[in-house]
């Protein structure tokens, strides 16, 4: 979960409204007059200069060319140097809506560097974290818009680190969601950065939080067990405040449907905000890997790092919501396939998404995204082999290009929901206050500028 406290996806403020731009503009035209008359003053001055000048004809002319070539020096001096911002959270059972606030705090300098919050200050804040600091470190230096990566920030920026930031990182601006951010004293957690006037602000991101993920983890666990039907129905209350399946529609879980607050809207803009937006060199060797990618977590990301390095080119399949709940069961999988879509193409070693792809690779599959390579991990999840259903790589092993990657974490969707569920009173604790704060958000929500 992002920031302390609150979850990640946060606010932020608006960068780009027409008239702010507009007026931004006429102050630049203004600055740039003023520049000239001024150097135009110091020009008459320059008697000497001004005569030889004349006598040589054009003088005015020359003077405007230099006036020119130093503004371009002066702007390739800015350009060279790089606005780097720093962005700060705890990122535990990272999501789509983390994803998207480094990508709008990136959005506002030219280098992302990201602090990421240590196991032992998560706990003592907030509770232990679900994943642990490797963890939580491979998830955020995997985003595509991460450019460093800061372990063990603390959970507050105190005045010592906060220079260090400044002096030792070349740090401008730091970034924070436009959530109010409270210390347990009350205190704002930026106010010295505010003060400071390196402070800047982006927009939350709608629909998704961690609070609700647990939410829908606790639902996959009522089918499985039989006995403490009470825990599970009072945890389900607990947490469950956002899932939004289709298939949970039922009866007994209409109690979480009814007091979901948010719900995530894929937008077409999202996508493309999220997407590399280029195929592949026309002599790429083309790798593709298929799955349900849910919960996309650390042993994820470091199978699609080894997945990557066999060829130019990532393609990743994301099965639909029906082929993975065929496969894996009721409530599955935990995120949507719009919601997994954007936490693989936020991954870095990720070049384009199948949106809803076929569970059995086709040859015409093959043919159709000219794939070289079709890899597949040694730890994945374990699917229901449906009656009838024949490899879904025999296309490609017939044509000898399937290979099986060996899985660098032997870790699954299922490792992560029964940590939730092995320290269920902990999340539960921490939850019930999250719940509060996130309510008293929605009540007072308005719209904010920004993407
Ligand atoms: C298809 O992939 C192969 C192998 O990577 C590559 O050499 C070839 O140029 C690709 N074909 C096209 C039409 O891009
Ligand atoms: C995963 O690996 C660790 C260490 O290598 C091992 O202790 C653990 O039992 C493994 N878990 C599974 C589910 O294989």
């Amino acid at each position: 979960m992002g920031g302390r406290g609150r979850e990640w996806q946060q606010l932020g403020e608006g960068q780009g409204h027409p008239m702010v731009k507009l007026l931004g503009v006429m102050a630049v035209a203004a600055a740039v007059l003023l520049v000239s008359q001024y150097s135009g003053l110091l020009g008459l001055s320059l008697l000497p200069d001004l005569v030889s000048d004349i006598f040589r004809g054009g003088g005015k002319e020359k003077k405007q060319q230099q006036q020119q070539q130093q503004m371009t020096k002066k702007k390739k001096k800015k350009k060279n140097k790089k606005v780097r911002v720093y962005m700060d959270g705890c990122f535990d059972m990272m999501h789509y809506g983390h994803a998207n606030a480094l990508r709008q705090a990136r959005g506002l300098g030219d280098e992302l560097v990201v602090g990421v919050v240590s196991d032992e200050e998560i706990k003592a804040n907030k509770g232990p974290p679900v994943m642990s600091m490797d963890e939580r470190v491979v998830m955020v230096s995997s985003v595509k818009w991460v450019d460093e990566v800061i372990t063990d920030a603390p959970y507050a920026i105190n005045e010592e680190f906060m220079n260090k930031l400044f002096v030792e990182h070349n740090i401008d601006y730091i970034i924070h969601g436009d959530d109010p951010c409270l210390l347990p004293d009350g205190s704002d957690a930026y106010a010295l950065a505010k003060k400071a006037g390196r402070y800047k602000q982006i927009k939350r991101t709608e629909g998704v939080s961690s609070t609700d993920i647990v939410g829908r983890m606790l639902l996959c666990l009522r089918d499985r067990s039989v006995g403490d039907l009470q825990t599970q129905e009072s945890l389900q209350r607990q947490f469950g405040h956002g899932h939004s399946h289709d298939h949970e529609s039922d009866s007994s879980s209409s109690a979480g449907a009814s007091t979901r607050i948010s719900q995530f809207l894929p937008t077409s803009r999202r996508i493309v905000q999220f997407s590399n937006g280029k195929g592949p060199r026309p002599d790429a060797r083309i790798v593709y890997m298929d799955g349900a990618f849910d919960l996309f977590h650390a042993g994820h990301v470091e199978t699609l790092k080894c997945a990557r390095e066999l060829g130019d080119f990532l393609l990743v399949g994301i099965h639909t919501d029906q082929t993975v709940s065929g496969h894996r069961g009721a409530h599955h999988p935990i995120m949507h396939l719009h919601e997994r879509s954007l936490s693989v193409l936020a991954c870095c070693y990720v070049d384009e998404v199948i949106i809803g792809a076929p569970w059995v690779v086709t040859k015409d599959m093959i043919t159709t995204f000219n794939i070289s390579l079709v890899v597949h991990g040694t730890c994945a999840e374990v699917n229901e082999q449906k009656n009838g259903e024949c490899d879904p790589y025999a296309a490609a092993k017939e044509m000898g290009i399937f290979t099986v990657i060996e899985s660098p974490r032997n870790m699954t969707t299922s490792t992560i929901i029964q940590r939730i569920l092995t320290n269920h009173e902990a999340y539960k604790k921490r939850n019930e206050k999250k719940v509060k704060s996130e309510k008293k958000y929605y009540e007072s929500k308005a719209f904010v500028n920004g993407d």
